[in-house]
């Protein structure tokens, strides 16, 4: 039996390539998103792969969303939080509210998306779940106390679960992308990326693909003795 997989935020950027390299590797996917139903309807045409809609940053719609993809593809056994936003800007120009999203969403969505499937996993004795952190939570950056305070948190929680799967066989990794070709890179003033790009030692972005293919190493059956590790794939800008 195939194992099925939820990647949240999984019909574009990293997601989407995340869900191409599981369903390659063999897995049943499910890709969530939040929103763009063109997008998620391209998605679909193209790859074959279901696409489910709900918000991460609700904790209703997640379980919800969850029992209808179990419904569909069975129970889940990986889970992949990539859902992510930016509300870039500095502390003083930062709203309550961009804070909240970026919070709600990027570290909520993680809660919300293991709550309703990590017993599962711990019952049937297997489970992988891999967060998408970032090396701005590693690192810092200027304009993204939001952001950097949702994907740091996420590496905590990493470390914080994996204890609590280890002995059920349940993983519980994160991966700290670097700047990656991806739309939410591409909102960055031209300006302000050309500067980022000039330090990072490899010389050039990242792509969506080298971000799938570490997905893909930790959710291997092999995978079980890596927990709680958070593997940086950054072109070598940070090292951590
Ligand atoms: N360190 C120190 N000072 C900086 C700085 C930095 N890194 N970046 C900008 N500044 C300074 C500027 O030089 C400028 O100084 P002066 O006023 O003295 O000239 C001042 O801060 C204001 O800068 P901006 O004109 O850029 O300010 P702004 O309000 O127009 O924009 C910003 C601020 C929205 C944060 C913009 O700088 C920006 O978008 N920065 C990029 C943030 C970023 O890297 N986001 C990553 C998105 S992708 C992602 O998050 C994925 C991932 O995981 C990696």
């Amino acid at each position: 039996m195939a194992r099925v997989a939820i990647v949240t935020g999984g019909t574009r950027g990293i997601g989407e390539a995340v869900s191409i390299a599981l369903r390659e590797a063999g897995v049943t996917v499910a890709a969530n998103y939040a929103g763009n139903e063109e997008r998620a309807r391209d998605f679909s045409d193209r790859t074959g792969i279901q696409a489910f809609k709900w918000d991460v940053a609700d904790h209703a719609a997640c379980a919800e969303g969850v029992q209808q993809v179990e419904a569909a593809l069975g129970p889940v056994d990986i889970v992949v939080n990539n859902a992510g936003i930016t509300r870039d800007g500095v502390l003083a120009k930062m709203s309550a509210q961009d804070w909240k999203d970026v919070i709600d969403t990027n570290l909520g969505g993680c809660f919300n998306m293991v709550k309703p499937t990590f017993p599962g996993m711990v019952q049937r004795g297997w489970g992988r779940i891999v967060n998408i952190g970032s090396i701005n939570g590693q690192a810092g950056q200027y304009g993204q106390v939001n952001y950097a305070a949702a994907k740091s948190g996420i590496h905590g929680f990493t470390k914080a679960l994996a204890q609590e799967g280890a002995k059920k066989g349940v993983t519980v990794n994160a991966i700290a992308p670097g700047y990656i070709d991806t739309d939410m890179v591409a909102a960055v003033p031209a300006e302000v990326l050309t500067k980022i790009v000039a330090k990072i030692p490899v010389g050039r972005l990242g792509q969506a693909d080298e971000i799938a293919r570490t997905v893909v190493f930790l959710c291997a059956e092999e995978g079980g003795f890596i927990t709680g590790s958070t593997l940086s794939v950054n072109g070598g800008q940070h090292m951590y």
